[in-house]
């Protein structure tokens, strides 16, 4: 193996987030599940890795991320924060783990946290109000995710793109409104018309709305870093790119996502948006 040159950046922190969202910089934002794929994406400078619940599809082989579990989470967890220097570590608190009680909510986000996140995650709207409220009084940044909501994939008739009527519209909004008044500071959309994505974002500009098949209207970008990378097997969703087409390393196109978010060229509107 060859020696890594020593990373120059700063950690980076919800502080150092917010004045990049304020000054308009693009915020970006990449999954990892182990410590070597967190130190490459850390090394090629992105600002924050998602431990997703993706990891039971890319890691486990499963067909969803019902599956996952707390404690595969924590290690997880643990596995990328050994291997990051720098990067904002966002882990997912997964199914069955904050559906019981608020109480319960905390207990797993301690456990995400003391095995290295940064920041909590949670899937829906209406009903986690409540929930983000109780932990974000209590000292934990919370990010909530809206749209496709993966774990709920069964209720949701499959992996479909949201928010496409005027009501279904409506409600992310609500949502994402009563998200941020309950002090999430960072929300992901997934898979919605780029315009409900981009309202979202306007009505609520002190909450960092990241993107992943939503659009160039939000604070940030997400994707999977399998799926950039293109070497997640089968179709992939239009709103991918593959950053490895114009050759070089995994890290050249970690650099490359980092850069196309950041000068705004990711995602293109005609080519990964709806
Ligand atoms: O689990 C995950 O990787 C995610 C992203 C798709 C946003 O939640």
């Amino acid at each position: 193996m060859t020696a890594v040159a020593p990373v120059a950046r700063k950690p980076m922190n919800l502080h150092r987030l917010r004045e990049m969202h304020a000054q308009g910089e693009k915020i970006t934002m990449l999954t990892a599940y182990d410590a070597t794929f967190a130190r490459l994406v850390d090394d090629a400078g992105v600002d924050c890795i998602l431990v997703g619940d993706s990891l039971g599809m890319i890691v486990q082989g499963h067909t969803s991320t019902v599956p996952v579990t707390l404690d595969e989470m924590v290690y997880h967890t643990r596995c990328v924060a050994r291997g990051n220097q720098t990067a904002w570590i966002v882990s997912d608190l997964p199914f069955g783990s904050y559906q019981e009680s608020r109480e319960q909510a905390l207990r797993s986000c301690v456990a995400l946290m003391q095995a290295g996140a940064h920041m909590i995650k949670l899937e829906g709207g209406g009903w986690t109000t409540e929930v983000v409220h109780f932990l974000t009084e209590r000292g934990i940044p919370v990010c909530g995710h809206l749209g496709l909501t993966p774990q709920s994939v069964h209720a949701l008739g499959g992996y479909r793109i949201q928010g496409r009527d005027e009501a279904g519209a409506t409600t992310l909004r609500k949502h994402a409104a009563e998200l941020a008044q309950a002090g999430a500071a960072m929300t992901v959309l997934e898979l919605m018309p780029s315009a409900v994505a981009r309202q979202v974002q306007d009505e609520n500009p002190g909450m960092m709305v990241i993107g992943i098949g939503a659009g160039s209207g939000t604070a940030g970008q997400v994707l999977v870093l399998h799926d950039m990378l293109s070497i997640t097997r089968g179709k992939l969703p239009r709103f991918v790119r593959n950053f490895t087409a114009e050759g070089g390393s995994a890290e050249d196109a970690v650099r490359r996502y980092v850069a196309a978010v950041k000068d705004g060229s990711f995602p293109d509107e005609t080519l990964h948006a709806y």
